[in-house]
């Protein structure tokens, strides 16, 4: 068997108050730790996708959606996007929900799941900090929803399974 060749990930996130961006670190730093080349960016950074074998993208939830500029990300780079291995998440849920079952893409999410033919999407929790921005960020959080509602050993073993499918698919390449 020759060499496989080394697979480079891009981890592209969209976040308005930090979290889906700590998030995207902790995939990319798991990545890294099963061998596999990855790259953490904002997508607001990402000109090109075409350098990548494989894109994991994220981005927090807002009103039910993802923000629109990770809706023109994938539109921009539709093209590139439908012929790399593609994963998805969210991140959102602001009480223990989505460590205790998996939550379903949003209808928009999960429409880019489809046409991107991603090879999954996961919804991670959120987190809202008394730094999160806006009028209904502080509204909530009068409500008593702030907090910190990631795991990170869910977000760390859905990258461990990312470098395995990873491998498995350099493989057959
Ligand atoms: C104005 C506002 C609207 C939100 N709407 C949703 C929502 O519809 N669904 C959800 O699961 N989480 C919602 N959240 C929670 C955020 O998705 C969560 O705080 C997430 O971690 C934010 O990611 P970010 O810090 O990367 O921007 C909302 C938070 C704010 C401040």
């Amino acid at each position: 068997m020759t060499a496989t060749k080394p697979r480079r990930t891009l981890v592209a996130y969209s976040s308005k108050n930090g979290s889906t961006a700590e998030i995207a670190r902790w995939i990319g730093e798991e990545l890294r730790e099963q061998h596999i080349d990855a790259e953490v960016a904002p997508i607001s950074d990402i000109s090109s996708v075409a350098a990548y074998d494989a894109v994991v993208l994220g981005a927090g939830l807002y009103a039910g959606r993802w923000p629109g500029e990770a809706v023109r990300f994938v539109r921009r780079h539709r093209q590139a996007l439908t012929e790399q291995d593609v994963w998805l998440f969210s991140s959102g849920p602001l009480d223990g929900s989505a460590t205790e079952r998996a939550i379903p893409a949003v209808p928009a999410v999960a429409r880019i799941a489809a046409k991107l033919d991603a090879h999954g999407h996961v919804t991670f929790g959120g987190r809202l900090t008394d730094g999160a921005r806006g009028f209904i960020a502080r509204g909530l959080r009068k409500q008593g929803k702030g907090g910190d509602f990631r795991d990170r050993e869910q977000v760390c073993a859905w990258g461990r399974s990312i470098a395995a499918e990873l491998t498995v698919v350099s493989n057959h390449h």
